[in-house]
């Protein structure tokens, strides 16, 4: 029989459909070799995607295993910014980013605030949330008045999956009815908190929701309290909360005014501080600029938490949230100048992890954890947030000051070199002659034709 959609299936050049059933199924070369039939030069597709496997079986198993339909890895550098001093300790921190310029302002800033104190953090809280959705439809005082009763059930009932986590010094925090009927009609949520101690914690969360919602269901099953038509609770769904505002960090640098001065300002210490004071405003007050500020703390946040296998997709969920806590969507950092004192500070939430998920099956997250010495989960809280900071403070110095195109396009140089293919020594000379010159594709492409004519 023909399939109704069979005129919205996409077919590839060869004219092949796209639809592959059982695809999962197949063995890694088999998906491999299927993938490649799609493109132009098969072969040398597949010989190109195999060309990026580890030569380490067991490595490169692993990593398979880390996702599904595998057929290849996706190389991103893996740099380090160095001099990066926190509460008087110094860090090599890694940093895994595809953008140019992060790792260098970064650096940079690292580099200016260690000559003025260094960067200051502390972690201000360590709770996360996860909640059991449901529809009761019964009496809302019976629910209340048993749930004292519920939540000892479910907290004993979740005792195997909390054991070891008591062990480490974490667990169930709470748990808290919530009335949600004015936003929905029957709707409840049992919102509970935890702290996962130096696990990221989904997993942990998660399970012990979902005995929780089990635990729920029975309790209503079991007690005659509740009439027959009460017992009919609907679970929608249990899942912890990417929103983490009571998982907490703040960092920060401070100086006198004049101490800010450098001769890469352009400008005195003070007009530069009232310039930058100026540019946080305007990220408190416009989205639009708000979005690219947050944006560029993400650069040295997200660098930082892919480099040591935490999800930085949860954490920007939970940053920018957190960015829009007030109802309106404004910049994480705040700037204070006050009694001729400079303050830059960055608060956010941050849920990572430093044991458990890749921590221990990523060659390259557990050098990561050993660069940083292998810190606690609240460490790295610190270490990551600073990041941020620093890469938001290089970013709006240069921002109020040469621009931002004159550093970036310095170090995006080496990529335009290279989608000309320029030699070692081409790139050696183009280094040397855009040192005074501006960086554009134009100019790269005029300086190579005129370079590669001579020899
Ligand atoms: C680029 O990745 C990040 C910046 O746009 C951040 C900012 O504008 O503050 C430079």
């Amino acid at each position: 029989m023909k399939s109704h959609t069979n005129n919205y299936i996409a077919k590839s050049h060869t004219g092949q459909s796209k639809i592959i059933n059982g695809f999962s199924k197949l063995t890694k070369e088999e998906k491999l070799n299927k993938i490649s039939s799609f493109l132009q030069n098969s072969n040398e597709s597949v010989q190109e995607f195999k060309s990026f496997w580890h030569t380490n079986k067991k490595i490169q198993k692993r990593i398979d295993e880390f996702s599904e339909n595998t057929i290849s890895n996706y190389y991103f550098p893996y740099g380090i910014a160095p001099n990066v001093v926190i509460n008087g300790k110094s860090y090599l921190v890694p940093m895994t980013i595809e953008e140019s310029s992060v790792v260098a302002a970064a650096s940079k800033s690292a580099k200016y605030w260690a000559a003025r104190g260094g960067f200051h953090a502390k972690v201000i809280s360590v709770s996360k949330i996860g909640q059991v959705h449901f529809i009761y439809n019964g009496n809302v005082e019976k629910l209340y008045e048993a749930f004292p009763r519920i939540k000892s059930a479910l907290i004993e009932r979740a005792k195997p999956i909390t054991a070891n986590m008591e062990e480490r010094g974490g667990g169930i925090q709470d748990i808290e009815l919530v009335d949600k009927t004015d936003d929905m009609e029957g709707y409840f949520q049992l919102k509970a908190t935890f702290n996962t101690v130096d696990s990221m914690g989904a997993n942990f969360i998660n399970s012990c929701l979902e005995e929780f919602a089990a635990g729920l269901q029975k309790y209503f099953d079991e007690h005659d309290v509740f009439e027959p038509h009460e017992k009919d609770i609907q679970i929608i769904m249990s899942i912890l909360s990417n929103y983490t505002p009571e998982c907490l960090v703040e960092c920060w640098v401070e100086c006198d005014i004049e101490e800010l001065a450098s001769e890469d300002l352009g400008m005195g210490a003070e007009p530069f501080a009232e310039k930058f004071e100026k540019a946080v405003k305007i990220a408190q007050i416009d989205t639009c600029r708000a979005t690219t500020h947050n944006k560029g703390i993400f650069n040295g946040i997200d660098a930082v938490a892919l480099a040591t296998g935490n999800d930085f997709r949860a954490i920007e969920a939970a940053g920018h949230t957190y960015a829009a806590r007030t109802g309106k969507y404004q910049s994480l950092s705040e700037v204070t100048i006050k009694d001729g004192k400079f303050r830059y500070s960055l608060k956010l939430p941050l849920a990572l992890g430093t044991v458990g998920g890749l921590t221990t099956l990523h060659p390259l997250v557990k050098k990561s954890l050993e660069l940083l010495d292998n810190p606690k989960a609240e460490e790295l809280m610190m270490i990551t947030a600073t990041m941020g900071l620093a890469n938001n403070f290089g970013a709006i110095k240069s921002l109020v000051t040469s621009g931002i195109q004159k550093g970036h396009m310095k170090m995006h140089l080496l990529n335009i070199l290279n989608t000309f293919d320029a030699t070692d020594e081409e790139k050696k000379q183009a280094i040397e002659y855009f040192k005074n010159i501006k960086v554009s594709y134009a100019n790269v492409s005029d300086f190579l034709t005129a370079l590669r004519k001579n020899q």
